[in-house]
């Protein structure tokens, strides 16, 4: 195995998909170096904390402005080594000085199939539009709400879907494996644009691999 990609993971809340990158590709083609929270007390520091991953609070209300933030948190990432930022469950928008800090280098998963629903509450809004098919989107982050190329998506019908919770529940498990595949494919270098439209990634499989995600 080469060396391993350093990675920073930005959570908010309960911290699911933060588990499954520490199960599955920390130690193996990545090291988390890193894991922020814009919430003190999110349930995801505890599981940085108990893998002994060094975590931080960066919360909107501790800074001036948003910009202040975003300065102090990549400054952060930069001293831990992050050469790669995962947005895993981060509720909050990066502005542009923070992403050319880490340029093609941030990635998110969204639990939608996009462009379909971006932004928060995408269950919701799946659920209210009436949608029989839902998805799992993991996508470069721009400057827009979910708007940056896509890596890799997966979908699952759910024609008969009522409660946000089911739809929750039922997406759970594509996030857990399509974010961990995602951060692999990168610290790879396997993922690459088409330079015919710079928005479709070109993903490099191992032959045995092709045909998944
Ligand atoms: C996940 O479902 C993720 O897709 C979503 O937040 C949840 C976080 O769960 N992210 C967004 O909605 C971003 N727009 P987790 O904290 O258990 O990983």
């Amino acid at each position: 195995m080469s060396e391993q990609l350093p990675i920073a993971v930005l959570v908010s809340g309960t911290g699911t998909n933060l588990q499954a990158l520490l199960d599955t590709v920390h130690g193996r083609e990545a090291e988390v170096v890193a894991v922020a929270s814009s919430v003190a007390g999110a349930p995801a520091l505890e599981r940085a904390d108990a893998r002994g991953v060094p975590t931080a609070v960066f919360a909107r209300a501790q800074y001036p402005d948003r910009g202040a933030r975003d300065e102090a948190l990549a400054d952060w990432l930069q001293e831990r080594g992050a050469r790669l930022v995962v947005l895993a469950g981060y509720m909050e928008l990066l502005g542009e000085p923070f992403l050319e800090c880490f340029p093609g280098a941030v990635i998110n998963v969204h639990p939608s199939l996009l462009p379909a629903f971006p932004g928060v509450g995408a269950i919701e809004q799946a659920l209210a539009y009436g949608v029989k098919v839902f998805g799992v989107t993991v996508h470069f982050v721009d400057a827009g709400v979910d708007s940056g190329p896509v890596i890799l998506q997966r979908t699952i019908e759910l024609p008969d879907a009522r409660e946000p919770e089911e739809v929750l529940a039922a997406l759970r498990p594509l996030e857990h494996a399509l974010l961990p595949q995602a951060v692999a494919l990168f610290a790879r270098g396997a993922l690459r644009a088409d330079p015919e439209n710079p928005r479709r990634q070109i993903v490099d499989r191992p032959a045995a691999q092709t045909g998944e995600g």
